[in-house]
């Protein structure tokens, strides 16, 4: 596999791609790969004749205070497990590369950024979608794929690439969780045995509404009722937000009508994770 540096080399190498006809396929993270992440380079396999991965934790989508400097970092082991499932080339530029001296041009999607963690984290989702933008002009692939546990960024990069006539195709993955339930992600090695038993507590909400809703309850307010209970009846754990909203526009939603996302965000001790399901009337 090989690994590019440099933003000028990934551009032309994905445009020597595309003048011999290979489709590109994106799948952008901050490395420290976990099992969620190496199912969506399986997956993104199948949809293109090149895969590329991005290693690249951007420091705009971090706000003050956050975990920025201690996000983990692995890049040697990143470059392993992603070459047993078939990536080609490891993107990994340096932030002055990214953001040279003088950078001053954003991406901002309006509406569906507002709520959720748009609320608890001012500017991370400008973050988000100006490194997912410039990902894309860099590596210029016919097709990008985006995990579902942090289901807000995709709506907001869905909304980003039809607003802005990226020709670009998007892909969701469901999340990818533990045996025992817990949402994989890159943070829960932050977490020590009984914070990782609480965080259990995520995964365990989101089934009791599931239940809630097949034995008949539509009402938001008294599911997210049952919701809180549980978060809340852990050690050291401090409810964010937990809420019900569309899964498309993020508007609020007071009853479960059609598909409903269901939005959680939980510190468990100082580390803030996140879950989510989508609760279905019909099912
Ligand atoms: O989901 C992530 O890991 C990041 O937000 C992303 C999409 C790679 C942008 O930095």
């Amino acid at each position: 596999m090989r690994i590019i540096e440099k933003v000028s080399e990934m551009q032309q190498q994905a445009d020597a791609w595309r003048r011999e006809g290979k489709r590109i396929a994106l799948v952008p993270t901050m490395g420290y790969l976990h099992r969620g992440h190496l199912t969506l380079m399986q997956k993104v396999r199948n949809h293109a004749d090149i895969a590329v991965m991005s290693v690249f934790v951007n420091p705009i989508q971090f706000g003050p205070g956050e975990d920025f400097e201690r996000y983990p970092r692995d890049m040697e082991r990143d470059v392993r497990l992603a070459k047993e499932v078939g990536v080609d080339v490891a993107f990994s530029p340096s932030a002055t590369d990214m953001y040279p001296e003088g950078y001053q041009t954003h991406i901002e999607v309006t509406e569906v950024t507002r709520p959720l963690c748009g609320k608890s984290r001012p500017g991370h989702f400008q973050g988000v979608t100006t490194v997912v933008g410039k990902l894309f002009h860099i590596v210029k692939p016919h097709t990008a794929i985006f995990g579902e546990k942090d289901f807000q960024q995709l709506v907001a990069i869905r909304r980003m690439v039809r607003d802005l006539n990226m020709d670009i195709e998007i892909l969701g993955h469901p999340i990818v969780r533990e045996e025992d339930g817990l949402a994989m992600s890159s943070r829960n090695v932050y977490l020590n045995s009984e914070q990782r038993n609480n965080a259990l507590r995520l995964s365990q909400s989101l089934r009791e509404a599931q239940t809630l809703v097949r034995q008949g309850e539509r009402n938001s307010a008294a599911i997210l009722a049952q919701v809180r209970n549980i978060l809340e009846a852990g050690k050291d754990m401090r409810i964010d937000y937990a809420e019900m909203r569309h899964p498309e526009t993020l508007q609020e939603a007071q009853q479960i009508e059609g598909p409903t996302l269901l939005a959680l965000a939980v510190f468990v001790g100082a580390t803030r994770l996140i879950d989510n399901c989508i609760l279905n009337a019909s099912a």
